[in-house]
């Protein structure tokens, strides 16, 4: 078991605990779920849960395939080991097709396809409520410099095309979703792509997940928007993930029929 120190910081949906070992920390799942801004507030039982699990899925697979990431390995239900970063403050938005704040903000028509995606930068600061901000911005308050912004730029593009096609796959339509990397300690880190990791999550409560045929939604809009039952919603992520295994205190799956159970004759 990894000794949990104190906590390092809070979160709307997460807590940072220190770890044993120099350069890393636990990140814990919590139940609570926040929107607009924190206006909207709830305690959902099993959201962390299955965040944990779905973040670490993800993570991992975006691994196999070079992307560089803050995750060392689940611990438990609701925790995992990550390598300590230095957060950059900026969100990495990336849209396929458009709703949420892009359809307000330029009165772009909801459900939009967009034609190549679309890659926005807010300023990760709650009290301003994450503005929208420039190039030009980042570099003129230091943000990330030059070639950190440029390495991202690539690797949010990658992440888009793997995870579009990973969630296409399970007939998801990965809509959009929000990134943010971190800095890894220097004696940690040789090149750039050791240096800069993917950090935070990489949830239904990061990412706007519609079914590909019916276009429920199956991510945080559900909270948002009242539209019935997140765990449901979650599940039915990782169960399409595959990833719904192990016992958990998430309630299962309600199946429309029992299931048939094979017995494999010797
Ligand atoms: P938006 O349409 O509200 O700007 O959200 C774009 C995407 O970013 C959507 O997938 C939700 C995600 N997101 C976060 O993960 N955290 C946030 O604080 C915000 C505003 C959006
Ligand atoms: N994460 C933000 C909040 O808690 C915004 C959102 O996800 O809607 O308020």
């Amino acid at each position: 078991m990894i000794k949990k120190g104190k906590k390092l910081y809070e979160g709307k949906a997460k807590i940072l605990y220190a770890a044993p070992e120099k350069g890393t920390a636990i990140q814990h799942f919590k139940d609570d779920a926040t929107a607009f801004n924190n206006q909207k507030k709830a305690t959902i039982e099993g959201k962390g849960i299955l965040n944990n699990r779905i973040s670490e899925h993800i993570l991992s697979s975006l691994n196999q395939i070079g992307i560089q990431t803050h995750l060392i390995k689940r611990i438990n239900m609701r925790e995992q080991l990550i390598k300590l970063v230095e957060i950059i403050p900026i969100e990495f938005v990336i849209r396929n097709i458009a709703t949420g704040s892009l359809t307000k903000r330029l009165a772009i028509e909801e459900g939009t396809v967009l034609e190549k995606p679309l890659l926005e930068f807010c300023y990760k600061n709650d009290s301003l409520g994450d503005p929208l901000i420039a190039r030009e911005h980042i570099y003129a308050f230091n943000y990330c410099d030059v070639t950190t912004l440029n390495f991202i730029t690539k690797q949010c593009f990658r992440i888009n095309d793997f995870l579009q096609g990973m969630f296409k796959g399970i007939g998801i339509k990965l809509v959009d979703f929000k990134l943010e990397f971190g800095i890894a300690r220097k004696d940690q880190a040789n090149s750039l792509n050791d240096k800069i990791l993917l950090a935070d999550e990489i949830s239904p409560d990061t990412c706007r997940l519609w079914d590909s045929a019916s276009e429920k939604k199956l991510d945080k809009d559900i909270f948002r928007k009242d539209l019935g039952s997140l765990i449901e919603g979650y599940q039915e992520v990782a169960r399409r993930l595959d990833i719904l295994h192990e016992q958990s205190n998430v309630r299962p799956i309600k199946f429309s029929r029992p299931t048939a159970v094979k017995i494999k004759k010797k």
